[in-house]
């Protein structure tokens, strides 16, 4: 089994990640760690010395040394799609797209404001435009779209997270 989680910055896919892969006895990997372990830099110091373009070369690399492997979960980089050599990558595992409403997503952003993130430094009607472009795209190529709302905001997290978590387990589980 080979799950890929994909959504915006701030979806929660790195949070999600490893309950996910406890519960169904999986390795967790995120790929920006990943990425950031080869390039021995922070992906803020990627984005500022190499530049954007470099990232999603590294990005592309990282990515398609998982795409064969097996007994994993992997929390990809909100901007995954945005190089189509990636598209096959996704398609070919149980992709889940963890899908929220701007608004909601927005809050979530600003309640982490970690400055990890290079691409939140631009303008909020910039970071909008970027997730209406990106929307339809995890829509289209993810294999499970689980849509939030505000009450998945609210619900206790721990448990909320395990429950999703058995949802794409289960669905994953079909799907092979
Ligand atoms: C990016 C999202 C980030 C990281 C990089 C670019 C994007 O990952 O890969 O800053 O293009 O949306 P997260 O989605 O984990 O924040």
């Amino acid at each position: 089994m080979r799950i890929f989680l994909l959504g915006f910055m701030g979806a929660g896919k790195s949070s999600l990640g490893p309950v996910l892969a406890e519960r169904g006895g999986l390795l967790f990997f995120d790929l920006d760690d990943e990425i950031a372990r080869s390039a021995k830099r922070s992906i803020a110091e990627i984005f500022t010395v190499e530049g954007e373009e470099a990232f999603r070369r590294l990005e592309r690399e990282e990515l398609e040394s998982f795409r064969c492997r097996e007994g994993l979960v992997l929390a990809t980089g909100g901007g995954i799609l945005e190089r189509e050599e990636n598209h096959l990558a996704v398609t070919e595992s149980h992709s889940v797209y963890l899908a929220w409403p701007w608004l909601l997503l927005r809050d979530r952003l600003q309640a982490d404001g970690s400055g990890r993130r290079p691409l939140l430094a631009g303008d909020e009607h910039a970071l909008y435009e970027l997730w209406r472009r990106r929307d339809p795209v995890y829509r289209r190529l993810c294999r499970q779209v689980l849509d939030f709302a505000a009450r998945d905001a609210r619900e206790p997290r721990e448990r909320h997270l395990q429950e999703i978590a058995d949802r794409i387990l289960s669905s994953a589980t079909e799907d092979v």
